[in-house]
């Protein structure tokens, strides 16, 4: 089989994985190295892996990524700068006044983008800032510094780093709904005011045989907005054990939201959160579910594998 990646190339698209970074040796990174040209660390960028304790910094799983990357040709996604989850407890546990809190973000960003500093090919620089009714989520950081943190840290990263393209990242955003359009008017007011955004990224952690019918829709009304979009969490999870009618409506699923990105030129790359079934978050979150990735947990391609392949022109 043509690896999905010179696919994915063929029709413009960069195809991705997210990746656990003491696995890549043996099966696992032949072919995370062989099927994919884009990397995401799963956990290995996030606040509370990088820096666990106060200016105490842990960049080893990261650079470690990051040079496997390099060594296959492939891009990196960093993900994430900013975001409610993952945080170090000295961050969470401290009590901060806002400008602290200001200064603790600003040096963080600049700290970790300035790192990686041409390195990294598009940064979800904050990770799900909205509820699903498309009001501002809770968080330390909102509730910190209002809805500017968005802007700023939209700022800051082009600071520190100004070739990597900047994306908004959520989930639950990939149809056209009340949390999408808010994403919608934040991209479009960020851009009337001249704050740094390049992309949005649609995480698409789904349920098999859920796919959004307005998924193209909604890809190509960011196109239209000027923005690049990138499907950057794919994943699709069913009922365990999984059987072939699963398994082959997850293949469906899989190629479908393939073909939407392909057929929006400003669909740029499409990643998967985990290639196998072995490394993916969904057992241990959503008990007596899974199966949700396109390898099995022994790297046998599943259909769903297939599906992607066929969405590219393969077979
Ligand atoms: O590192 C510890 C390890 O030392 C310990 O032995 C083990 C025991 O549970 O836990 C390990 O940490 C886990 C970590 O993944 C690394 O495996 C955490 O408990 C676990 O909560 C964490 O889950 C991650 C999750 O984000 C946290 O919200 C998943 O791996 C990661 O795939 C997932 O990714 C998120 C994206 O960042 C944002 N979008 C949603 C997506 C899925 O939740």
């Amino acid at each position: 089989d043509t690896p999905l990646r010179d696919l994915g190339a063929a029709k413009g698209k960069v195809i991705g994985t997210a990746v656990t970074g003491s696995r890549l040796t043996g099966t696992y990174g032949d072919l995370a190295g062989a099927q994919f040209s884009s990397l995401t660390p799963g956990n290995a960028m996030k606040w509370g892996s990088v820096e666990p304790v106060r200016n105490s910094f842990d960049w080893a799983e990261a650079d470690q990524i990051v040079a496997f990357a390099q060594a296959h040709g492939q891009q990196v996604r960093g993900h994430t700068l900013v975001w409610h989850s993952q945080n170090p407890s000295w961050l969470t546990n401290g009590s901060w006044t806002s400008a602290q809190l200001g200064t603790l973000l600003q040096n963080h960003i600049a700290t970790e983008a300035g790192r990686y500093k041409g390195k990294i090919a598009a940064w979800d620089v904050v990770n799900e800032p909205f509820n699903e009714d498309g009001t501002y989520r809770s968080t330390l950081w909102y509730d910190g510094l209002g809805a500017d943190y968005i802007a700023n840290a939209l700022t800051w990263a082009r600071a520190a780093d100004p070739a990597a393209k900047l994306y908004v990242n959520d989930y639950n955003v990939e149809g056209v709904n009340a949390k999408s359009t808010a994403l919608y008017n934040l991209v479009r007011s960020l851009k009337e005011r001249g704050v740094p955004i390049d992309g949005v990224g649609l995480q698409a952690h789904l349920v098999v045989g859920q796919v959004p019918s307005t998924l193209q829709q909604n890809i190509q009304r960011f196109a239209d907005l000027g923005v690049d979009v990138a499907i950057t969490e794919l994943d699709a999870r069913m009922t365990l054990p999984s059987d072939s009618a699963e398994l082959a409506q997850q293949k469906a699923d899989y190629k479908a939201v393939t073909a939407a990105c392909a057929a929006v030129a400003r669909c740029v790359n499409l990643t998967v959160w985990g290639f196998t079934d072995s490394d993916s978050w969904v057992e241990s979150t959503f008990p007596g579910q899974g199966a949700a990735t396109p390898y099995d947990a022994n790297y046998a391609p599943k259909p769903a594998y297939y599906g992607i392949a066929e969405a590219l022109g393969g077979t």
